[in-house]
């Protein structure tokens, strides 16, 4: 199939084609500044299927909304009909093609040409309005919210809130594109449109001052270690989309290492979901724990070395053990009850991953003395 996309070097663009390269019996053509109205006729000479995606947004210019959102796709039209050619196309209109605004008129006009040369040539077309798009590559402070607050907060920049209260409609990105490759697969041998417009969900809704106050949490999360709760589908949008903005000089944080005689630990993740994720380092010789949970439970990984983890419930004197290593990467379960000691068993420093069900709490380490 012989896919052309317009506007390819814009944010929608350029994930849409990353997908598109994904794909198997695709050859997709761009059509972008650097292009001419002569290479887009040649363009439509072979084309299957149209992602019609550029257009202006933001412009001190009203006749740039018209050359751009309107003239362009009536140049469209105009070779498609010539050539009598009637591919699929989809459109990202806006939801201002409501509002009586430039913009807005303009992408309604758009929508307008498009409609009576679909009706007419009965071809398939599918219009989305779309609200705010966001996502990695869209760029900051043009007119994006959320690209700006997640470049500027992530590079230590000013933002300003005019008014906290506003509620944005936002799509993510992943989502927008799923959409417009799915229209792409599900595309039928013909059936009659009974609709032109179409939607991408779902549409996420927060305001402004939440939107901010997610992002700083966002960076606070190098220092305080906690981890965004993923259950919720816009949170893991947005701190991808957060993440995407990092200077890519500025993508690793330290670790606070607290080191003592028998090695150190560090704490990596902590979540009020999940618990905490922690690795200690052990030099020859060094026991640690000796220790029982009352409610805590907790798993053990050997990534490097050799240990034999102990363990005896605190109702008995029979001690379980296990010796354990980096080479054959397995989990103990330590349950609660159970008093347990780590030692390592070599010379070689022992390196071990551990996960506990809730984030450790100096008030209530949930942690009591007790020699295996
Ligand atoms: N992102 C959103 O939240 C959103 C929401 C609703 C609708 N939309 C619509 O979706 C489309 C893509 O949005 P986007 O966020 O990817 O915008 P974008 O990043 O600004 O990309 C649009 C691209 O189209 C190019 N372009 C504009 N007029 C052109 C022309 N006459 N010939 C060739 N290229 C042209 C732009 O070049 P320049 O950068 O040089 O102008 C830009 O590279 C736009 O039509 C937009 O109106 C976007």
């Amino acid at each position: 199939m012989n896919v052309l996309v317009t506007g390819a070097d814009g944010f929608i663009g350029k994930n849409l084609l990353e997908a598109l390269k994904r794909l198997d019996n695709i050859t997709v053509q761009t059509f972008t500044r650097k292009n001419s109205l002569k290479d887009l006729d040649t363009f439509l000479d072979s084309v299957d299927l149209i992602y019609h995606l550029a257009g202006v947004n933001r412009s001190k210019d009203k006749d740039e909304f018209n050359k751009d959102n309107v003239a362009l796709i009536e140049n469209m039209i105009r070779m498609l009909r010539r050539k009598k050619r009637k591919p699929t196309i989809i459109f990202s209109s806006s939801t201002q093609a409501k509002n009586d605004t430039p913009y807005g008129r303009s992408k309604r006009k758009a929508e307008i040409e498009l409609i009576q040369y679909a009706k007419e040539l009965d071809i398939q077309l599918y219009i989305y309005r779309l609200p705010n798009v966001f996502g990695k590559w869209c760029r900051p402070n043009y007119n994006s919210v959320v690209a700006t607050f997640c470049y500027n907060i992530s590079h230590d920049l000013e933002i300003t809130i005019n008014n906290p209260a506003v509620e944005l409609d936002l799509v993510y990105i992943h989502d927008v594109i799923d959409e417009f490759i799915q229209v792409m697969k599900d595309k039928q041998p013909k059936q009659k449109q009974t609709t032109y417009f179409f939607e991408v969900s779902p549409v996420h809704k927060l305001t402004l001052q939440r939107l901010a106050d997610t992002l700083y949490q966002f960076k606070n999360m190098r220092e305080n270690l906690w981890v965004p709760d993923f259950s919720d589908p816009l949170t893991e949008a947005l701190y991808s989309t957060y993440l995407s903005y990092l200077d890519e000089h500025d993508l690793s944080y330290k670790l606070d290492m607290k080191v003592d005689h028998r090695g150190s630990l560090a704490e990596l993740f902590k979540s009020s979901y999940f618990g905490q994720i922690f690795v200690s380092k052990s030099k020859q010789g060094v026991v640690r724990g000796n220790h029982y949970h009352d409610h805590k439970v907790e798993k053990f990984c050997v990534i490097n070395g050799q240990a034999e983890v102990k363990l005896r419930s605190v109702l008995s004197r029979h001690v379980v053990s296990y010796v354990v290593s980096g080479n054959k990467l397995e989990i103990i379960d330590i349950p609660p009850g159970y008093t347990h000691s780590l030692e390592n068993l070599t010379d070689q420093e022992l390196t071990v991953l551990f996960w506990a069900n809730e984030a450790f709490d100096p008030k209530n380490p949930d942690t009591y003395n007790n020699e295996v």
